[in-house]
């Protein structure tokens, strides 16, 4: 049984939610716990032909049987829980740690009303980058102080650990990127706090010898939104022409699109301690290979890719995946 943190390899939006969605209905889970920043994270799953798109609840909640867990290190937004727990029908089985920071109106309004995170930086105007400020100078609300969270308070790294300790499995949800890293992403153009699997960890309040597995979600194509540089950027022309345009699910911002950077992506296999790759977007690289399930069935196109990518990383890519919806994900992870 195992404890597997999952996080995004490039600049966020790598499709981790549909990962952990594949991961969780694989492995069954009876813990999902999320960390990161925050609402300003969009996770997108799709289940046949229905598509979720979540902001506080861990995407691993298309797993019906898992408990999920919101981590101390994440900012909560309870107007947006309260409508994802009411539309997702999560209502008794999800809680939030006590300790949790809490986004105000007065932080979504100084985020969107400074001219520096709004403009240059390009944030998200979800409130996270104000609301931590204030945590940090010690000012901030916590998830206690609210009525209205009371009915989901519990102390998360308590169930978490007991759930490793008596060997149950476990996923511990990354949100955002290694590139939008407060520490290691392209400084000022990032977000708010550090987004590595350690920091992941730390968020739900799991030490490092607690996790067995590090599965880091590249995209094909990486994305970006917001400023800053993007070395591997192709022009707006080029992306349309190629059919790779992508919209924001938290901003509806349309991505900017890059080629695969493999430098990147071995640096920050490196720092998220990768034990495991998982790539999304096969499909872009080779139309051929929408919705293939087997590895037999990729062309040598998407191999050729994909063996490069390996060689890049220097980490056996385990999870393949070929298209939005849940099933479409060709799953190796039994061979490692
Ligand atoms: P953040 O936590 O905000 O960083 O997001 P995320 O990593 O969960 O990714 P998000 O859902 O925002 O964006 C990924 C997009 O790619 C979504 O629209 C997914 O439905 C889609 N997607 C995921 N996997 C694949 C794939 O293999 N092929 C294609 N074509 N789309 C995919
Ligand atoms: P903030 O986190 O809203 O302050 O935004 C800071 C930067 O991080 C901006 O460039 C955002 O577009 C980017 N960002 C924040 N969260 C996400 C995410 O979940 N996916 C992709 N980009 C994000
Ligand atoms: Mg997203």
């Amino acid at each position: 049984m195992t404890c597997t943190v999952i996080v995004g390899g490039f600049f966020g939006d790598e499709g981790k939610g549909k990962i952990v969605a594949h991961i969780a209905h694989a492995d069954e889970p009876t813990i999902i716990a999320r960390g990161g920043v925050g609402p300003n994270a969009g996770h997108t799953v799709q289940v046949g032909d229905k598509e979720y798109g979540v902001r506080m609840v861990p995407s691993g909640f298309v797993y019906p049987d898992a408990r999920l867990c919101i981590g101390a290190g994440v900012l909560v937004d309870p107007r947006v829980l309260a409508r994802e727990v009411d539309v997702l029908g999560v209502k008794g089985r999800i809680f939030v740690d006590r300790r949790c920071g809490v986004i105000e109106e007065k932080h979504i309004a100084a985020d969107k009303a400074s001219v520096h995170l709004s403009q240059k930086i390009g944030s998200t105007g979800t409130g996270c980058g104000p609301a931590n400020a204030d945590r940090v100078m010690r000012v901030g609300r916590l998830a206690q102080d609210l009525p209205e969270l009371k009915e989901y308070l519990i102390d998360v790294p308590v169930e978490v650990n007991t759930a490793i300790d008596n060997d149950e499995v476990v996923l511990l949800e990354g949100t955002q990127g290694f590139g939008i890293s407060l520490y290691y992403g392209s400084y000022p153009f990032v977000t708010s706090k550090d987004t590595s699997a350690s920091q992941i960890a730390a968020d739900i309040g799991v030490g490092p010898t607690g996790i067995d597995d590090v599965v880091v979600v590249f995209k094909a194509y990486p994305t970006r939104v917001g400023e800053g540089p993007f070395s591997t950027e192709m022009s707006h022309e080029q992306s349309g022409e190629l059919g790779l345009q992508e919209f924001g699910t938290v901003t509806h911002r349309e991505r900017r699109i890059g080629c695969w950077d493999g430098e990147m992506a071995r640096y920050s296999a490196m720092i998220n301690g990768c034990t495991q790759v998982a790539i999304t977007g096969i499909d872009k690289v080779d139309k051929a290979c929408f919705g293939v399930t087997e590895y037999e069935k990729l062309t040598p196109k998407a191999l050729a890719f994909l063996r490069a990518a390996e060689d890049d990383i220097n980490r056996p890519i385990t999870l393949i995946s070929t298209g939005p919806e849940l099933s479409q994900i060709i799953d190796l992870r039994d061979e490692f």
